[in-house]
């Protein structure tokens, strides 16, 4: 791994410097990325040389087994976990799916635990994201699937940053410029989501999904805002200088809340957005000051 990358300076992700980590890449043939990260070209966070698996391969069927487990027990407390066959379908077919593995050799037992782990597998998948092409114009991506290792493992035990940096690396790897997503309001992972551009919200109810307190959101993908992530103070003076406060916030722990905002977006009074750094600045159920652009 070629060295030099700001981000590595960080103690907190020498992970990233170990030789046996790697990210990796499991997508078909045909959706494989002509070039790159040549989009976002001035992001040097992923130096790694990168593991190409190939869903198609029966014989790379166990790191589908192994992508599969870890989801399962990620998503199992929120019965979201993911069937096989929409991993098939609405995933590998489709779309693109990447994250990061470690060297089964080299595994920490606490890693080995949870994720009861066989020798024989060369690479064992520590993260997953999932994105998928829309019918959208303008190229929008969807952000399907994003969970990692770290919601299983004591804090002492955990590889820090590594839901954020798998999703970095799948929106940087794939060049995706716009990408759409959904979480559930008081979820961990909206504080990720809010750090790659501006955090606009689609939805802030809505009951077509399984759970109503289901937030959309859209952002134009800026690499420039993915630092304010782990120094937790932002460049947000330039959020700061593009948004004001839209006169309401959300509650995000009540339902009232969540459909008053949805019927100011359905009124078309947006568009809204949330701001990054709050939400990493507050506890997950505070209120969150809704923005609107100058
Ligand atoms: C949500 C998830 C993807 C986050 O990934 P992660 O690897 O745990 O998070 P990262 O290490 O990249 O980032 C750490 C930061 O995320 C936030 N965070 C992560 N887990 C958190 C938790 N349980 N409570 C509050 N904040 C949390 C914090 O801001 C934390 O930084 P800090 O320790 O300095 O406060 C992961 O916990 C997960 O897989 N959860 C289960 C599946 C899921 O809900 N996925 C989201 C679907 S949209």
């Amino acid at each position: 791994m070629a060295a030099g990358s700001s981000l590595f300076a960080n103690d907190r992700l020498k992970w990233m410097r170990d030789e046996n980590v790697r990210p990796y890449v499991f997508v078909r043939d045909e959706n494989r990325i002509p070039q790159p990260g040549q989009h976002h070209a001035k992001l040097d966070w992923f130096p790694h040389e990168v593991l190409y698996k190939n869903p198609l391969k029966m014989d790379e069927v166990g790191f589908a087994d192994r992508i599969l487990s870890l989801e399962t027990k990620a998503f199992g407390p929120s019965g979201m976990a993911m069937p096989r066959w929409v991993f098939y379908d609405c995933a590998i077919v489709p779309g693109f799916v990447a994250g990061f593995a470690h060297r089964t050799s080299a595994l920490p037992a606490s890693v080995r635990n949870v994720l009861g782990v066989e020798d024989g597998d060369e690479w064992t998948p520590l993260s997953l994201f999932i994105i998928i092409p829309t019918m959208s114009r303008d190229g929008e991506w969807v952000a399907h699937n994003l969970c990692s290792v770290n919601s299983l493992l004591a804090k002492e035990d955990q590889f820090y940053g590594i839901g954020f940096l798998s999703k970095s690396f799948g929106l940087w790897y794939a060049n995706v410029k716009t990408c759409c997503g959904m979480t559930q309001w008081t979820s961990p992972s909206v504080r990720l989501h809010s750090h790659y551009g501006d955090f606009e919200i689609l939805t802030a109810y809505t009951p077509v999904h399984s759970y109503s307190r289901t937030l959309t959101y859209r952002v134009k993908v800026d690499v420039g805002m993915w630092p304010a992530f782990f120094t937790k103070k932002a460049e947000d003076g330039d959020f700061l200088n593009r948004y004001v406060p839209a006169g309401f916030d959300v509650d995000p722990t009540d339902e009232k809340s969540l459909i008053s905002f949805q019927r100011r977006l359905e009124r078309r009074e947006g568009p809204y957005f949330l701001h990054g750094t709050e939400t990493i600045s507050k506890a997950l159920t505070d209120r969150l000051t809704v923005f609107k652009k100058k």
